[in-house]
């Protein structure tokens, strides 16, 4: 047994939680509740990030104070988590006291160890983001992660020494290549700490926000709001306070975040732990995004999805499973109802709802109800036996990949797999025919298999697994707690003969599709093809590049002027990607380059060549290689 530290990003109480919160929690939870199966000791941390400008800005237009204004919001966080039956082991609000004495020591820890100090910054300061940007970070003078407006502050402060450890922090990412994860966030944090890594101001003075933790040194001021909110990964777990929990937790095995705050986890987090002197979590994984129609949900683009609607509409089991099912962790995914319905359709009503309703039905018929005996089996049943004992080492490899849509589609074509062996024994011939001691065999290792299924499929299921495991008299995952020494429901057997079902209603009925979802299918039937031959495609001189440098093109938004390494020489390519990358997530790609096509002059810019990127609607996705292969190599 070993112990699994799980954490999810603390959200902003600003404003109430949508679906992309509600996907990390899950994820985190459905990873925990996995862990527990497989007989892990789990901490879920989770909670909520209540300081800094953004919160007292909400407070204030709903006309109350913060304190209050974040005991009113973390209720809907609350509320959506119990909905959604979120597991977790300790939720913290960094309002707490308990909180606010891990940031205040830490900070007076950092100060007397000298890697806090005081100083005049001068600098340009964006209002919605609560960060400074240098003038070099700049695009167009506005603020490079927002676009907005920038405003120039001048005022003393306190400064974190980030630049001290920047060196040591290349050389121990390179050296835990499990650090940071997919490997594209890995790279894009290589690539900014190429650039010089200035210190970080981590404190506010009050004359400008006062809703902060107080800096214990100096009375004017507050902390910066992502210094405390950091910390919140070692205070929820005792640091500081309960000496035992934090060695047994600490360090964490995994930070789950959004790809849109690596940085703050990949580079502030882990120099405040080395100059505090802990350990650094064991990894960081940062998911993708879910998007609308290929845009970011954004409150005035009105594409907000709640949760909370969709949960009512749909049920909580099938709202988590919908999102587990449909996002590759690390790319982005589109979310829509209709990729809701066509799942809920396939997966839970066609294949797993079915089994669960023909197993009943046959049971009830030939046996009254009651489970029957097994048999002599025969190569068909020993095929499905083993498959379900192999299902639980391909679950947990899968999990411990953090791969959870190979996970589930295991045991989806596990599912399929007894679907499939029930219609080729026919067990309603076996009974014409009076075979009843193979009809038995039949029924009795569908069900066991059932059974196995559904316990694999319970951390993301967790309501509905529960309701079918009671139809076989199972209150084992009311107990799984208990269960973590006693690995037997994970293999083949666990079943009573002899059990009397407890029907229920069907788990998942299905969902009337709309008809337009059905008119877009046909149209893309009806598109023709038009097909080259190879000749046309060998003309095409491809191969792989490395982005070496990046830079903008002045009065262009759009474009960027990228130095390519292709292997025996250095290319100037111009492309229209600035608006979907920000300069150094590109720098070190390995891209893929058209290098024999004509030279062109774009805005006055020579670009000799042209990368191939995919897009649709407004969304641009660079075509990368999958593997690192020496710039140059030829692409057929
Ligand atoms: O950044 N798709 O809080 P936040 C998927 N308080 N996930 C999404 C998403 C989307 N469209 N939008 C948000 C903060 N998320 C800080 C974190 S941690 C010490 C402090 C998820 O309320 C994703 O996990 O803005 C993202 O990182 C997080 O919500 C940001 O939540």
């Amino acid at each position: 047994m070993s112990v699994f530290y799980i954490t999810t990003p603390i959200y902003y109480v600003n404003d109430e939680p949508h679906i992309g919160h509600a996907y990390s929690t899950i994820l985190a939870d459905v990873l925990s509740r996995y862990h527990r199966l497989f007989g892990d000791e789990v901490f879920f941390s989770t909670g909520t990030d209540e300081h800094g400008l953004k919160v007292q800005e909400a407070a204030k237009k709903r006309g109350v104070e913060p304190k209050k204004h974040c005991d009113d919001m973390v209720l809907r966080f609350l509320e959506l988590w119990k909905k959604l039956g979120i597991s977790y082991t300790k939720f913290i609000r960094t309002t707490e006291r308990r909180h606010k004495f891990v940031v205040q020591n830490l900070l007076t820890y950092l100060y007397e160890r000298g890697d806090i100090y005081y100083d005049t910054y001068v600098g340009k300061y964006c209002i919605p983001e609560e960060r400074f940007w240098t003038e070099k970070d700049l695009v167009e003078g506005k603020c490079p992660s927002c676009g907005r407006d920038v405003i120039t502050i001048e005022e003393k402060n306190y400064f974190f020494k980030l630049s001290k450890y920047r060196d040591w922090l290349v050389t121990y990412i390179h050296d835990h290549p499990e650090f940071i994860k997919p490997v594209s966030r890995k790279n894009e944090i290589l690539g900014f700490l190429k650039k010089e890594l200035n210190d970080l101001c981590i404190s506010r003075p009050k004359s400008r926000l006062d809703w902060g933790i107080e800096i214990p040194f100096d009375k004017k001021y507050v902390t910066y709001v992502w210094f405390d909110a950091l910390i919140n990964y070692i205070s929820n777990v005792g640091v500081y306070r309960n000496n035992d929990s934090f060695q047994k937790w600490w360090p964490a095995t995994m930070h789950l975040v959004g790809k849109d705050i690596i940085t703050t986890h990949a580079v502030y987090w882990p120099i405040m732990l080395k100059s505090a002197g802990f350990e650094l979590p064991q990894n960081i994984f940062a998911h993708g995004w879910w998007l609308i129609q290929d845009s970011k949900m954004s409150k005035s683009l009105g594409n907000v999805i709640k949760p909370i609607d969709l949960i009512d509409k749909y049920g909580p089991s099938s709202f988590r499973y919908v999102l587990i099912k449909n996002m590759t962790l690390g790319a982005d995914a589109n979310f829509s109802e209709e990729i809701v319905i066509e799942t809920i359709n396939s997966d839970l009503a066609n294949d797993y709802g079915n089994l669960l309703s023909r197993l009943v039905q046959m049971v009830q018929r030939y046996y009254d109800g009651v489970i029957p005996e097994s048999g002599a089996e025969s190569k068909s049943e020993k095929e499905i036996i083993e498959s379900g004992n192999r299902l639980a080492l391909t679950v947990r490899e899968a999990v411990q990949a953090i791969d959870l849509n190979k996970a589930l589609n295991s045991v989806l074509s596990y599912i399929r797999q007894i679907n499939k062996y029930i219609d080729e024994t026919a067990p309603w011939n076996l009974q014409k025919k009076g075979d009843t001691e193979k009809l038995g065999t039949v029924l009795y290792t569908a069900c066991e298999a059932f059974r196995l299924a559904n316990t694999f499929l319970a951390p993301v299921i967790p309501d509905k697994a529960q309701q079918a495991h009671l139809v076989f008299g199972d209150e084992i995952l009311n107990h799984i707690d208990d269960i973590n020494t006693s690995q037997d429901i994970l293999q083949w057997g666990r079943l009573d003969p002899g059990i009397k079902l407890s029907p229920t209603e069907s788990l998942f009925p299905r969902i009337e599709h709309k008809k337009r979802v059905r008119k877009k299918k046909m149209e893309k039937k009806t598109k023709k093809e038009e097909r080259i031959d190879v000749n046309h495609f060998q003309k095409l001189d491809l191969r792989v590049g490395k982005i070496l440098e990046v830079e903008g093109i002045k009065g262009s938004k759009k474009l960027y002027k990228l130095v390519v390494d292709i292997g025996d020489e250095k290319r100037q390519i111009v492309a229209g990607i600035a608006g979907h990358y920000k300069k150094n997530e590109l720098l070190e790609k390995e891209i893929v380059v058209v290098v024999n096509l004509k030279p062109a002059k774009i805005m006055g810019v020579e670009s000799n060549g042209m990368l191939l990127a995919a897009s649709k609607g407004k969304k641009l996705s660079i075509i990368t290689v999958d593997q690192e292969i020496a710039p140059g190599s030829k692409i057929s």
